[in-house]
């Protein structure tokens, strides 16, 4: 590896928090955070880990105005005899550069980009909580940082890394949520950016967000931006549906990210020999599965959220209720399955896990 990340440890150690009981997830941040710089012409460098700080910018970057920005998710957890876990940091890797290649972002070294989590996290490693549920949620990202205001792919940028501690995502925890079908706005078209981590795509969700969150759902769950008929993700998360025994998600197109807890549920599934399809799937589709009492479970799937039972579908005003709105047997079973290999407690036959 080229480029060496320097170490300034904080002279103020902050509180942890006792327990992530009623912790808002990413509402609490470590000691250090990784910085490293690009400028045309240099590449990358000055990669460091250093005390976890505001930023100074100018008002004028790129990022602030036209959004050149990329970000990722992925965990790290404590496990019991001691070790510290990252699960397929790789596969973040590979779509931080698929981001980055979709919004003119230059690459990041991958090796550099691993070395810098694997460095950061066990920096911090003491803030990684324990606990049913807990992880430490790491977020790398990269901003335009060049103050010009012609739309143009930035000449500078930052890619940093910052950690949370977290619990769930929901404060429904493992429980049922209710998500509202948007039938008004859409997240992404054929062409844009919805397989893309970049900040836009969430930006323009906001807005149906509000309005879900009014009438007591927690998300909306999102049509294709053509038809407005096949479902696409949750925004948060990616979707699977069992259907008369069939587990179902839509296809990777090109509007929905290329989730990788989706991967990891696919594969698991095979390897049950449970059969599971992606391919295009209708609302309308569904709403006769749930009027024929085949539409069996519903879940989500994704970093923070990792696997989310959905109890309740609302489109149009009707409410489909799913497995009478409680946790169903495969969402439980892939839920325990898949945080066992993530903290290290059961098998990992797919060599998911790498130690830090
Ligand atoms: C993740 O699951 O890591 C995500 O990026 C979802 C998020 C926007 C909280």
């Amino acid at each position: 590896m080229s480029i060496e990340i320097t170490v300034e440890h904080t002279k103020n150690k902050k509180e942890k928090p006792s327990s992530m009981d009623g912790v808002v997830f990413g509402t609490q941040f470590t000691d250090h955070m990784f910085i490293l710089d690009y400028d045309a012409g240099q590449g990358w460098h000055d990669a460091r880990i250093v005390p976890y700080q505001p930023i100074m910018m100018d008002p004028a970057a790129k990022v602030f105005h036209y959004g050149q920005t990329i970000f990722e998710g992925l965990k790290a957890y404590a496990t019991e005899d001691g070790r510290v876990l990252m699960f397929r940091p790789t596969k973040n890797i590979e779509r931080l550069n698929i981001s980055n290649e979709r919004m003119s972002i230059p690459e990041v070294d991958p090796e550099l980009a691993l070395e810098a989590l694997r460095q950061l996290i066990l920096t911090d490693r003491e803030w990684i909580p324990e606990g049913e549920g807990n992880s430490l949620y790491v977020r790398p990202f990269v901003i335009a940082t060049e103050p010009t205001l012609g739309v143009s792919p930035s000449r500078q940028y930052k890619f940093m890394i910052i950690l949370s501690p977290v619990g769930a995502y929901y404060a429904e925890g493992i429980n049922p949520v209710k998500i509202f079908v948007e039938s008004k706005y859409v997240r992404a078209v054929p062409g844009g950016v919805g397989m893309a981590k970049t900040a836009g795509n969430y930006a323009a969700g906001l807005k149906a967000q509000e309005g879900a969150t009014e009438l007591g759902y927690s998300q909306v769950l999102w049509l294709d931006g053509v038809h407005r008929k096949y479902i696409e993700e949750v925004g948060s998360m990616n979707v699977f549906f069992k259907i008369n025994g069939i587990v179902v998600t839509p296809a990777l197109n090109g509007s929905i990210l290329s989730g990788i807890t989706r991967d990891s549920i696919i594969q698991l599934l095979k390897h049950w020999d449970i059969p599971v399809e992606e391919r295009i799937l209708s609302i309308d589709e569904l709403e006769e599965a749930h009027k024929e009492g085949k539409l069996e479970e519903a879940f989500g799937t994704g970093t923070a959220a990792v696997i989310s039972p959905m109890g309740e579908l609302n489109w149009q005003g009707e409410k489909m209720i799913i497995n009478e709105g409680k946790t169903g047997e495969l969402s439980a079973k892939l839920y325990e399955t898949l945080t066992g290999i993530q903290k290290g407690v059961a098998a990992d036959p797919f060599g998911w896990t790498i130690e830090v």
